[in-house]
């Protein structure tokens, strides 16, 4: 469904991902571990086409994402949660969920979302900004999915959550899952990823060190201490 062939991307001079091969087949999550300042994001935003120079193949359903503009790749039903959410604080929840909503594409819509996300129901009419991370994790996921994606990127949706919220973001996800939604999940959480993940990959210094299934990385755990700094 999406793969990447040998991509290579630039921030002017600095040369960040070096030749990386990725693939979300339909219905897979696939998730991307990595230590700060890795380029996990730079591979997402390599993807939606918000780096200028990337170099290699970037295949979404077939087709060659690399030459278009972000608003295009997005159109293609590609749908990214961005580090940090970015959801608008001073618009209210409903606001939020339906700024970009695309209801032509697919059968996700408001109830469909308050649904997955019972918490945002309760906060329909507050402001974003009043939320707790947690919920604003989950909206920031739900205003992706009101665009109606064939895969969604999501970029840390757990990073500085409560262990309690992030069971509740990784259960919505792995509802997901099941409801036959492809995901790339960068995640810095092993154990989280690993409760997802159908298959896994370890980027270091803009490299893929490691690419296999969850057991084999649960077989060779040296790989990940050494890879994402845990301690043994
Ligand atoms: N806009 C930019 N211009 C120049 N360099 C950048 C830019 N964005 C990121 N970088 C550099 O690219 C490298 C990879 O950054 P990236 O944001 O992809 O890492 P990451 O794996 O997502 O890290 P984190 O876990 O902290 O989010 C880092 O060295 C970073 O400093
Ligand atoms: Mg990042």
């Amino acid at each position: 469904m999406l793969k990447l062939n040998n991509v290579n991307s630039f921030y002017g001079s600095s040369h960040i991902l070096h030749g990386v091969n990725l693939e979300v087949k339909e219905g897979q999550v696939v998730t991307l571990l990595g230590r700060n300042g890795m380029g996990k994001t730079t591979t997402m935003h390599s993807i939606i086409g918000f780096v200028s120079k990337v170099q290699g193949e970037i295949l979404f359903e077939g087709q060659n994402m690399a030459s278009l503009q972000s608003h295009q790749i997005a159109k293609k039903g590609i749908g990214i949660v961005p580090q940090g959410r970015r959801i608008f604080p001073n618009l209210t929840v409903t606001e939020n969920l339906t700024v970009f909503a695309d209801s032509k594409k697919g059968d996700w819509n408001l109830e469909k979302i308050f649904h997955y996300f019972p918490r945002l129901k309760e906060r329909e009419k507050s402001h974003a900004g009043t939320l707790s991370g947690g919920e604003q994790s989950m909206l920031s996921i739900g205003r992706a999915l009101m665009r109606n994606p064939k895969i969604l990127l999501l970029d840390e949706p757990t990073e500085g959550l409560s262990p309690l919220m992030v069971s509740e973001v990784m259960d919505v996800l792995l509802k997901l899952k099941e409801s036959g939604m492809s995901m790339l999940l960068v995640e810095q959480n092993i154990s989280t990823a690993l409760r997802i993940a159908d298959d896994v990959y370890i980027l270091s210094k803009g490299k893929v060190v490691f690419h296999d299934n969850p057991e084999e990385l649960k077989n060779n755990m040296d790989i990940a201490y050494h890879h994402l700094a845990l301690s043994s």
